[in-house]
């Protein structure tokens, strides 16, 4: 806040049209001085983020001081935190220090949020910057530029093979699958029915919970809205059932009965097309494409939730992995991007009034999040020779490794075929027979072997990576697996 009193107003100078004017903001956003500061700032944090190496256990010392910060925050909480995990502030890309002064492997980064890791030096400056701004919060009443900014690199990426045009800025996953679906709704009303897939996921609001595939999630809840559960993609089912063409035959079929049993009264399809949460369920394209003309065919909308594969496929689009960006009608953006958004095309813009909100979001998010689209466009991380495909080979090496060290740990899985599994940066392996409470004890006892991962799937369940892969290189793998492997050996004793 400025402490010096205002200069007294001296008398207006005309602006000479060669000079172009500027904004005290402006000015304040160019200086020097400032910039001089926010280096100075970036390589302090680097050079203390370069102290962290590799895991450690931690520091003799800390052990009582971070119980007791444990049990402040069960006390807040409610309950005890899933993991003993509080950080302290720093960390080196995939390596996070802890506030008892361990370092882990971070390979879940928040549930797929940190995808450039912890502490980098380019973000941590744009957050910086970020500080200058004279307020925290953005909203939809008034708003500075970078919300608007954010939406626009998304939108000259999303454009390449979409017709997805505008994009509107929320608080979280689920507020922005909130707005997308008051969007389908308001467009095809008075539709009131969502078509979704069996073990989709979709955030934790009421609406969404209802919407989504999870019993524990919405226990005790009321189902606020009409849902029609189609099957995901399976390949070992097609097989059993003869072939892909009667899998997506059956689909179609089911879909149909669906349509025809309510005429007009779905609202929208909800797609994810590399389930989350659901289990790593990877897609494909002729199943979901024959799907989707269904829904040209009966006017239902096309929503695409991208919230957690966007940015760590083989294409920075899930739709473009697919290639099927010609139909998506609304699509859904979250975590990597830390500020949330739901984009659509112009058809589905709505009205005045349906999508507002006192927040849209922080100053920090927005330039933080248009970092990260830019470094994403610009690296060499997609496409067939990209490095997430590298990364994910390695991956699948690592735990091909495993299964052949310890074939006890790895009975097969009929349901699941493949016990390594996912795309890109979303990687799943399944020990132990993808029994819950067996991945759950595998999961903690990974953390304290010094690797942070967490669990997929509604049964099998899965061992799940969401590791921040532009941050990584890959001779770390290794080091990662040597910490799982100790994990996975101690459950199973
Ligand atoms: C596909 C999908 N949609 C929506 C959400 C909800 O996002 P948030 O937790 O930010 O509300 C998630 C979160 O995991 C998700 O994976």
């Amino acid at each position: 806040m400025p402490t010096t009193p205002p200069a007294p107003h001296a008398a207006a100078t005309p602006v000479s049209p060669s000079i172009t004017p500027q904004t005290v903001g402006a000015g304040l956003h160019a200086s020097t001085g400032i910039a001089a500061a926010i280096d100075g700032i970036v390589r302090e944090i680097a050079a203390h983020s370069a102290r962290l190496t590799g895991e450690r256990p931690p520091l003799p010392g800390l052990k009582e001081s971070y119980e007791a910060l444990m049990a402040r925050a069960a006390a807040v909480r409610g309950r005890p935190l899933l993991y003993p995990f509080l950080g302290s502030g720093v960390g080196r890309g995939p390596l996070v220090e802890l506030a008892d002064g361990s370092v882990k492997w971070d390979m879940v980064c928040g549930i797929g949020v940190h995808f450039f890791g912890h502490s980098d030096p380019d973000l941590c400056g744009a957050a910086l910057k970020a500080g200058l701004d004279d307020t925290v919060k953005h909203g939809n009443l008034v708003s500075n530029f970078e919300a608007y900014e954010l939406g626009e690199v998304l939108l000259t990426h999303a454009k390449k093979q979409s017709r997805l045009k505008h994009a509107y800025a929320a608080t979280s996953g689920a507020m922005a699958n909130e707005n997308a679906l008051k969007v389908c709704m308001q467009k095809h009303s008075p539709a009131q029915r969502v078509l979704a897939f069996r073990d989709c996921f979709m955030g934790r609001s009421l609406t969404m919970l209802a919407v989504g595939d999870s019993h524990a999630g919405r226990e005790g809840l009321p189902i606020s809205t009409h849902v029609d559960y189609m099957p995901f993609w399976d390949a070992q089912a097609a097989s059993a059932m003869g072939g892909k063409a009667k899998f997506i035959d059956a689909a179609v079929a089911k879909l149909t009965e669906y349509t025809d049993r309510y005429p007009n009264q779905h609202a929208c399809f909800i797609f994810e097309l590399v389930q989350g949460e659901g289990g790593f369920n990877v897609g494909d394209r002729d199943f979901f494409k024959a799907l989707m003309d269904v829904c040209r065919a009966k006017r239902v909308a096309i929503w695409d939730d991208e919230i957690q594969t966007f940015g760590r496929l083989p294409r920075m689009f899930a739709y473009e992995h697919f290639d099927l960006g010609e139909y998506v009608d609304v699509f859904c953006v979250g975590k990597m991007t830390q500020a949330c958004m739901t984009l659509f095309t112009e058809e589905y813009n709505p009205k005045a009034g349906l999508l507002s909100g006192t927040f849209t979001g922080e100053g920090c998010s927005f330039r933080v999040g248009r970092r990260i689209v830019e470094r994403l466009a610009a690296g060499e991380y997609y496409g067939e020779n990209g490095s997430f495909n590298r990364h994910h080979a390695l991956f699948r090496e690592q735990v091909a490794g495993l299964m052949a060290r310890h074939p006890a740990w790895f009975p097969a899985v009929p349901a699941v075929g493949d016990l390594a599994g996912g795309l890109g940066g979303m990687m799943r392996f399944t020990p132990f027979g993808g029994e819950k409470s067996k991945i759950m004890a595998a999961c903690k006892a990974c953390f304290e072997e010094g690797v942070i991962l967490f669990y997929c799937g509604h049964g099998p369940h899965h061992m799940r990576l969401l590791p921040p892969l532009p941050a990584m290189t890959e001779d770390q793998w290794p080091r990662v697996f040597a910490c799982i492997e100790r994990g996975l050996s101690k459950a199973a004793a």
